[in-house]
Formats: structure tokens, C-alpha cells, sequence
């Protein structure tokens, strides 16, 4: 992975420059890789612990955040340690602006599951971390009039910044993409186990979308699980022409499975593990219908992690 991508040229400068681009490599094709990759020294501002065992925290990475885009995601190494030896992914939640409106860093959110997210809920302002990207495809923009959103777990982070975008409230990458077309309708449905366990639905509270919430237990929302939520949305009046959708692998096959019949088109960002988020290590793999209706195995971090629904081969229906 070094080899690939070299440590930062940080020197006594914590100014944090990207350094490397992956356009730079001149003995790979990897189909799909993001060529605004960097890598960059990234350092910690803040954190705060947003529901149980999950938290939001807030990056100076100047490189990464000006070219990342909604649904994209970034790679986290450790700079002290070697444990846990690979980088981990994590989506875009949103970008930060200084008070001139430069891009200087981003937040993102994790839920506390493993040893690097066990090391990140650690760390204090000032520590630094590894950082390469913007990996992955990111969203595409919506066509259709009512876009429906489904997020269950910590899979409502990348959601902020598509609406934001959406909304026109903000822009992402060096060449910001148009908004020829702005749906009339959002409708945010998110679930999770508890109340407890619902993160930052204050984020949601944007002109304009609709959010409905749905719990296992009954205790805010819905008494059920967020696809019935989208499952009423179906059945109403004003259907949503399209949907987006991440989470925990068997919700987002209940979304397609219901989706999918109703010839609603719809786009799932898997959370699958990634090991290296460039293409090489074949790690993060996923089963996509081709053609002539088998399916084959296709890379998450360089031709997802954004998938369409209805390509999506998942592992009880293969
Ligand atoms: Fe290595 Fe995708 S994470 S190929």
C-alpha cells in the first residue's frame, strides 16, 4: 500500500498538502480508480459522541475534503501504530468550510465495532492520522421528482452531504457538478434498533425533506423496521420515482427486494470491509448480474460502493 501510496512529504509543514495523485502512478489500471485520490497527513479538531457508541468526528484535511464527493468515502491508517495494520473506510458525512469559504476539512461518523474505531473514539484535537483518498463513486444526482432515501445504522452519514447537495446548500469537488435537475419531493427514512441508537437526526432538519423515523422497538417513530416505512411510501399516492439506500446488508436486500418488483429504480452503497479502498486487493468484491444474467464479482471501493439495485447479486439469492 505504501509503494502505491507514499507517506506524506510532510516535513516540518502541517499544512497538510496533498501529495501524491493517484494520476501519478504510471504502472496501474485500475478500472475505476478515482484519479483525484491524495493521500495527506489529516488531523483531528473534534469529536462528539452522538449516540451510543457512535460518533462524529471532525478532520483538517484540506486535500481529501476539496475533491470529495457525496457517497464517496476515505481510507484511516493510524501514523503511531501498526495494529490495526490495514486502513479503514469511511464515508463522507460532510465537508467543513473556513470563514473565507475554503475547504478545510471534513466530518465523518462511525459506530464503535472494531480496533480502529475503538482507536479513534480515543483520540483527542491534535492527533494525527493517515488519510487517502476520495475513493469510490460516490452518488449519482436523481432524476426522478420524489426521491426516497432508506438509512438504517450509522448508513445515514453519507446522506447529509447528497442532500445538501440536493438542496443546493452546498457544493463538492474542485469542479462542482451542476444541479440540472432538483426532485420536488425528499423523503429521509432512517431506522435503528432504539432511540438511543438514532444519530443525528437533527442533521436531517433541512428545508424541504420529509424525514420519518422508524425504531425496532417502538421507542421514536415507526414500531417496525424502516422498510415498512418505504413500503407505505410505495403504496401512497406520490410512490417515489427512485430511492437510495445504505445500511446493514439485510436491509438494503429488503429494499431491493421491494424496489425492484415496482420497477423503481434505486441505488445501494454497500459497506462491505475494504483493505486497501484503490483496487488491488480484491477484498471488498461484490457479486453484480451481468448480461447474460449470471453475475460476476466486481470491486466495491473502485466500481462502487454505489451499486444499482437491480445488479445486486446478494450472497442468499447467488
Ligand atoms: Fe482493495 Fe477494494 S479494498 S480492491
Amino acid at each position: 500500500m505504501g509503494s502505491i501510496l507514499p507517506p506524506a512529504r510532510s516535513g516540518s509543514d502541517r499544512k497538510l498538502n496533498a501529495v501524491t495523485t493517484a494520476a501519478e502512478i504510471p504502472s496501474l489500471d485500475l478500472c475505476g480508480q478515482v484519479f483525484e485520490a491524495v493521500q495527506e497527513i489529516a488531523v483531528v479538531v473534534s469529536q462528539e459522541q452522538v449516540a451510543a457508541n457512535t460518533f462524529r468526528m471532525r478532520l483538517e484535511c484540506p486535500g481529501v475534503a476539496a475533491q470529495i464527493r457525496p457517497g464517496q468515502f476515505f481510507m484511516v491508517r493510524s501514523l503511531e501504530r501498526s495494529d490495526p495494520l490495514l486502513g479503514r473506510p469511511f464515508a463522507l458525512l460532510d465537508i467543513i468550510r473556513n470563514s473565507g469559504g475554503e475547504v478545510t476539512g471534513l466530518d465523518f461518523g462511525y459506530v464503535v465495532v472494531g480496533k480502529m474505531t475503538q482507536l479513534l473514539s480515543q483520540l483527542d484535537g491534535g492527533a494525527r492520522l493517515s488519510i487517502w483518498g476520495p475513493l469510490g463513486n460516490g452518488f449519482s444526482l436523481p432524476q426522478a421528482e420524489h426521491v426516497a432515501i432508506v438509512a438504517g445504522g450509522i448508513g445515514q452519514t453519507p446522506f447529509v452531504a447528497m442532500l445538501r447537495e440536493l438542496l443546493g446548500l452546498e457544493t463538492y469537488g474542485s469542479s462542482p457538478r451542476p444541479l440540472l435537475h432538483k426532485p420536488q419531493q425528499l423523503t429521509f427514512c432512517y431506522g435503528a434498533r432504539t432511540a438511543a441508537a438514532l444519530a443525528g437526526v437533527e442533521w436531517f432538519d433541512l428545508p424541504g425533506v420529509d424525514v420519518r423515523l422508524a425504531t425496532d422497538d417502538g421507542s421514536r417513530g415507526h414500531h417496525g423496521f424502516v422498510t415498512d416505512v418505504l413500503r407505505q411510501l410505495i403504496a401512497g399516492e406520490a410512490a417515489p420515482g427512485e430511492v437510495y439506500c445504505c445500511g446493514p446488508e439485510p436491509m438494503m436486500r429488503a429494499v431491493a427486494n421491494l424496489i425492484n418488483p415496482a420497477g423503481i429504480p434505486g441505488w445501494l452503497s454497500l459497506e462491505t470491509p475494504m483493505a486497501c479502498g484503490f483496487g488491488a486487493c480484491f477484498s471488498c468484491v461484490a457479486r453484480i448480474r451481468q448480461p447474460d444474467g449470471t453475475w460476476d464479482y466486481r470491486r466495491s471501493c473502485v466500481e462502487g460502493p454505489v451499486f444499482p439495485a437491480a445488479d445486486l447479486v446478494f450472497a442468499e439469492d447467488a
